[in-house]
This record gives C-alpha cells, sequence and structure tokens, in this order.
C-alpha cells in the first residue's frame, strides 16, 4: 500500500498509459485523509467555501429567536471560527480546531444548552440555506448535507419543550 501515489502527481507527470495489468480503482481511506482525487474539504473549495457556509448558516441564526438566545453574541466571530475549524478539520482541512479547542467532543460541548428537536430543526434549517447557496455539485451536496443532519440529530440532548 505504501507505494500508491495518494496525490495527484504534477502536470506534464500523468502516465500515458496504466501499466500492464492495472486496475483501475479508486483509492479512500477514509474521510479526513487524502485520496487520490484530493479530499472533500479540497474538493469543495477549502476555506472560502467553509467559511461562506457558516457565515450564511450564523445570519439565519442571528434571526431566529430560539437558536439566537443560545449564542455568545459577544463573540459571534469565535462562534462563525470555531464552527468553521471544526468543519474543516472533519472534512480533510487544517486541523486548526483541534490545537486551539482539544478533541471535539460535541455532544458534550452541546450539553449546556437546550438541544430540543425544535432547535434542531430550526439549526438545520439555516444550515440547509447556507448548504444551497454553495450550488455545489449534486453528489457533493448529499455528502456534506448527509452528515449536517446526522450529525443535528445526534446533538438533541432534551426532549420536552
Ligand atoms: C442541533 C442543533 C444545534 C444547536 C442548537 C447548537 C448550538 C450550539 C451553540 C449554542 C454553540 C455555542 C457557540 C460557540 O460559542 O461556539 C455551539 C457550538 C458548536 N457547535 Fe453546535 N449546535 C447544534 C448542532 C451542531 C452540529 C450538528 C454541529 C456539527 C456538525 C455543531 C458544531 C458545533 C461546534 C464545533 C461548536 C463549537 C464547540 C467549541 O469548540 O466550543 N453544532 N453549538
Amino acid at each position: 500500500m505504501t507505494d500508491i501515489p495518494l496525490t495527484p502527481r504534477p502536470t506534464g507527470e500523468q502516465p500515458t498509459s496504466p501499466p500492464p495489468g492495472a486496475v483501475p480503482v479508486t483509492v479512500r481511506r477514509g474521510l479526513g485523509d487524502d485520496a487520490a482525487q484530493g479530499n472533500f474539504w479540497q474538493q469543495i473549495g477549502g476555506r472560502p467555501t467553509f467559511e461562506k457556509l457558516v457565515r450564511r448558516f450564523y445570519d439565519g441564526v442571528r434571526t431566529d429567536d430560539v437558536l439566537w438566545p443560545m449564542y455568545p453574541e459577544a463573540d459571534l466571530e469565535g462562534a462563525i471560527q470555531r464552527l468553521t475549524g471544526f468543519l474543516e478539520q472533519y472534512w480533510g482541512g487544517p486541523t486548526t480546531y483541534s490545537q486551539e479547542r482539544g478533541h471535539p467532543r460535541l455532544r458534550m460541548r452541546h450539553m449546556p444548552f437546550r438541544v430540543t428537536p425544535e432547535a434542531r430543526d430550526r439549526w438545520l434549517q439555516h444550515m440547509r440555506v447556507a448548504v444551497d447557496e454553495l450550488e455545489l455539485a449534486p453528489l457533493d451536496d448529499a455528502m456534506l448535507w448527509g452528515y449536517l443532519d446526522r450529525a443535528a440529530q445526534a446533538m438533541v440532548n432534551t426532549f420536552d419543550r
């Protein structure tokens, strides 16, 4: 496995024909790691895409009477950076989030907040608007959305209203 090139060759070094007996394969080593096609973070545009996503998400959160009271109004920029950094790291970008915040432990970090089914639905509504504005390719959209949806379900910690 160690001699499989996991990053694309520089332009001009592409082999003109596959080696004898070569079988086309897609090398995937799991999310957050480089694959032959580059990782998902790179694939959808890197930092600018993730920052655009999170800023648009927070534009919605700021208008939300259930969600906004939970967020630190005086540190909105900090909240933007934390969520952006976490999502970038999850999808294979820089690991700045963990360097600054340690292990994500997201469920635990959400325990101080009342994450009800209603809060989850609103969180997802604002995120849906933000994902739509990225205008990703359908498969990329589905990949990102599938994760956000599952993660949001997992964050619910209060079932009374
Ligand atoms: C389901 C509804 C959710 C609610 C109501 C909610 C609410 C919150 C609130 C109030 C904060 C504190 C803001 C801050 O100071 O950073 C926070 C932080 C955060 N949330 Fe959520 N959240 C939800 C779902 C999610 C999901 C699905 C993810 C991940 C995909 C996520 C990732 C984060 C991260 C990374 C932080 C910063 C943690 C830290 O380092 O302190 N949240 N969330």
